[in-house]
This record gives structure tokens, sequence and C-alpha cells, in this order.
């Protein structure tokens, strides 16, 4: 049965995913209200929710997660049927100089979200397993690095993260399914690869290339750029979330990957060739990378099967990755 949403709580809607989520559910299912709760910590910005295409359907409260008093409050208040949890600290290499943060917003702000949708739902209203949804939105990083020779990461792949950042994903997932079992709230989890798009924060990979680029600063390159991650387009991971929320099994969890395995050199000479093609001007982006000395604990490969969505749901990615940092750069240059 396919569940419908009516009133989402979005967490983190002011983040790089999430708030592209908000303009794909205004632009799907516009009859759809949306609070967005964001605390507006650094990697929070309300410019990205500017010409949303039903303004009237979206309402934004600055605070945080871990406010249990106002997560209440506007579960009751907003009627809210569906959560859709976003909100994290996200960026690796703060969680190694900042680990405190890490373990607060993602372990313990999951740990309130949910407690308060247990809270509402099922002990206040007695919504039955069809009537609300928890989905939570984690990474392929739970899962560790893979050598060369290795399958991609399935659904049972056992946990072996190695990060404080994927230490805490790890730790909200198990938090997640622990609700589904000890109470039956009716969570669903995702586990995304690498998301690239408009609007990420230029703290990330494929922002500081292309930002580097457009300056014609030094290009940093952690190691010898040999790292490998699977990308998929921003856009693409909204989709595979839908799908999930809509039709997929409660109690489960789901890969999403673009099947697209790159080494991050790879990824640069994309950006270059994409540069190339849109800009005038005539730079030797190649003699810009600088390699410099690489983070502890750097997981070398990532990879995501994502059969389970495919075969299930029928999701599918639609951008490739030339035809998905064609439109970033543009978006960039803009
Ligand atoms: N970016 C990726 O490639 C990727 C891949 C897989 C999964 N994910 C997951 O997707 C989610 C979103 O990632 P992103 O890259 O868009 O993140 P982001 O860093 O761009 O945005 C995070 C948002 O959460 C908000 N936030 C942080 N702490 C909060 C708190 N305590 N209360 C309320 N809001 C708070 C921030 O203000 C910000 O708007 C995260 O859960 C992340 O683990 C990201």
């Amino acid at each position: 049965m396919t569940y419908l949403p009516k009133n989402i709580l979005v967490t983190g809607g002011a983040g790089f995913i999430a708030s592209h989520f908000v303009h794909y559910y205004q632009k799907y299912y516009p009859e759809i209200f949306i609070v967005n709760l964001d605390k507006l910590t650094y990697a929070g910005m309300l410019n990205k929710l500017q010409n949303l295409c039903c303004p009237e359907q979206h309402h934004f409260v600055q605070g945080d997660i871990l406010d249990s008093d106002l997560v209440l409050k506007l579960l009751k208040d907003f009627k809210i049927d569906t959560l859709v949890h976003f909100a994290a600290e996200t960026h690796v290499d703060r969680s190694i100089n900042t680990p405190e943060k890490f373990i607060k917003t993602n372990i313990l702000g999951t740990f309130t979200l949910l407690e308060s949708c247990r809270k509402i739902w099922l002990e206040e209203l007695g919504l039955g397993k069809n009537d609300c949804r928890f989905h939570h939105i984690s990474t392929d990083e739970v899962y560790g690095s893979l050598r060369k020779d290795e399958p991609a990461f399935t659904e049972l792949t056992p946990y072996r993260p190695n990060s404080p950042y994927s230490a805490s994903k790890a730790s909200s997932d198990y938090l997640v399914r622990a609700y589904y079992n000890t109470y039956e709230l009716p969570v669903s989890i995702t586990n995304c690869s690498n998301n690239y798009g408009p609007w990420q924060h230029t703290e990330k990979f494929i922002p500081t290339i292309i930002d580097c680029c457009l300056r014609q600063k030094p290009i940093p390159i952690y190691g010898d750029g040999s790292n490998i991650r699977d990308w998929l387009y921003v856009e693409d991971h909204c989709s595979g979330i839908d799908s999930v929320i809509r039709n997929g099994r409660l109690g489960e969890s789901y890969n999403i990957g673009g099947n697209t395995e790159l080494s991050n050199l790879e990824v640069i000479n994309f950006i270059f060739a994409g540069l190339s093609k849109i800009r005038s001007i005539n730079v030797k982006y190649n003699e810009l990378i600088s390699f410099v000395k690489d983070r502890p604990g750097h997981d070398w490969r990532y990879a995501v099967n994502a059969e389970k969505i495919n075969k299930e749901l029928a999701w599918q990615p639609k951008e490739t990755f030339s035809s998905g940092i064609l439109k970033t750069l543009i978006a960039y240059q803009e």
C-alpha cells in the first residue's frame, strides 16, 4: 500500500540535500504542508529556500532538534504525520576536530526526534503503522572502507564506521532500528553515497574544487587523489528517498547510489572538462592541483549496491555523472 504523507516535518531543511528535498516535494506534491526545522548552523542557509513554488505550503522554524519541547509542539500544532530527518553535523574533517557536536546532534538529536514521535504518534494519538512515518537519512560511510577487489556495500554489509561522523550516523541508524523493533514506530532508513549538485557548502570536495578553479587558487587534494567514491546527483537522492517513504517496507534500510565509482582525480578531470566547455576563458586547471597530507582514518573506497531499491521500488538515478556535473557547474558559475 502506498503511504501518502500529509504534513511533513523536515529537519535540517536549510542544508544542502534537505533544501533540494523541500523544492522537490513542492514541485511534485504541492498539496503537502512542510514544516522545516533547522538550527541554521554554519551549514544552513535560508537563501536555498527562496523561489519555492508553493511558499504558502512551507513554514520555516529556526530551532534545534535537541529541543524536545519544540519538537513535541511542532508535531502537535502542525498535525505532523511524517518526519524526514536530514539534520546532522556532516563534515568528516570537522568530526575529527570537534567530535562532541556530532555525538550531540547526530545521536542525541535523532533520539529526541524518535522519542517525540513515539510519545505523540503512538502514546497520545494511537496512530497505526499506515498513519505515520519516520524516515531517517543516513550514509554509506557507516559501512566503512572497501579494498579495490571487495564487492559494493549491500544492506547486509556489517557496519564498520571509521570516523566520528560515520560512527555517529551508525549509532543513529541503530536507534531508528530499535524504535521499530521495540515500539513498532513505523520507520525506514536510506543509506546514500556521496551527493553533489547546486548549493552544497564550499567545504565539501566538489564545491572546493569548483571554487578553486573559478578563483584560480591551488586545489587541495588529499593523499594521491586515488580515493574512490560513488557519486549521486542530489535530485536523484531526493527521488530515492521519496520512493522509500511512499512504497518502502517498514523497518527496512535501502541503499541509494549512483553506480558511479570515481577516484578523486577522475572527478577533478570531469570538472576541468566541464568548465572548459562552459567558460570562454582559457585556464590550465591541471596546474592548480596541489597534493596535501591525507586526513587520519581516510576511507579509501566506497561503493554502493543499490539493487534492493532498484528491484523493489523500481528506482533509478536520472542523471549520469557528466550530465549532473554540468548542471552543477552551470549553477555554481551563475
Ligand atoms: N552530503 C552527502 O553527500 C550525504 C550523503 C549521504 C547522506 N548524507 C546525510 O544527509 C543529511 C544531510 O546532509 P547534507 O550534506 O545536506 O548536510 P548539510 O551539512 O548541508 O546540512 C545540515 C543541516 O542541518 C542543520 N542542523 C545541524 N544541526 C542541527 C540541529 N542540532 N538542529 C537542527 N538543525 C541542525 C544545519 O543548519 C544544516 O542546515 C545528513 O544526515 C547526512 O548524514 C549526506
